[in-house]
């Protein structure tokens, strides 16, 4: 799941039934102006990508941190912090070339959103299948805004730019959901990955749409 690695996503997707894409995909695309707006300001687009690659690295040091007894799930994601980091440095190495600077991060309305949806206090098996997918939901995301900039963007070097990490998050949100189903019964995994689908259409239809914002 190296960047510049063929898309896993892509390849799924032509592969499998549609009744497993259905189960896999986004139900709502991402609004077409949302590119358009995303070209306008490339300090603020770097650099709230900049925060969601270092978020995700920080995220899977939390897993293992929370789960260190399971030993697959480290061992998955002990290199995915290190793929993630490197994205982080990537970014920011495209924004000094730029001369731009990284701004402050700000409030992540999305993930918020996402994290209410996560059941806490239950059983610890639910409070660890919502972490899986939370993770899941957004890489996925994450690979299709990628999608959108790697095909909508008029610069020939930045739709290069994200194609990679569009091939990149799609590995990476496929390990998501193929680890909750190492630990949790796959027909659980399935019906509340259907559950968080619904939950992050209502979110996505809800948020502003804005130009400085990944998500
Ligand atoms: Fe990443
Ligand atoms: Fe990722």
């Amino acid at each position: 799941m190296l960047i510049g690695s063929i898309s896993y996503l892509c390849l799924i997707m032509e592969n499998i039934s549609e009744d497993t894409r259905n189960i896999l995909g986004l139900q709502l695309p991402t609004d077409p102006r949302w590119v358009d707006l995303a070209g306008m300001s490339l300090e603020d687009i770097l650099s709230d990508h900049a925060y969601c690659e270092q978020k995700a690295a920080t995220s899977c040091i939390s897993l293992i941190q929370r789960y260190s007894s399971k030993a697959e799930l480290v061992n998955a994601l002990a290199p995915i912090v290190t793929e993630e980091w490197g994205h982080f440095r990537l970014v920011l190495a495209e924004l000094q070339k730029r001369g731009l600077h990284l701004a402050r991060q700000r409030r992540d309305e999305y993930v918020n959103q996402l994290l209410l949806f996560q059941k806490k206090g239950g059983h610890p098996e639910e409070t660890f299948l919502d972490q899986l997918l939370t993770m899941a939901l957004i890489e996925a995301r994450s690979c299709e805004r990628f999608k959108r900039l790697s095909e909508g963007l008029e610069d020939e070097y930045m739709k290069n730019f994200y194609r990679r990490f569009m091939e990149s998050e799609a590995g990476h949100y496929t390990l998501f959901i193929s680890l909750a189903g190492t630990y949790v019964d796959k027909e659980k995994v399935r019906k509340r990955w259907k559950e968080w689908l619904d939950h992050e259409s209502s979110v996505m239809q809800n948020l502003e749409l804005r130009g400085d914002r990944i998500h």
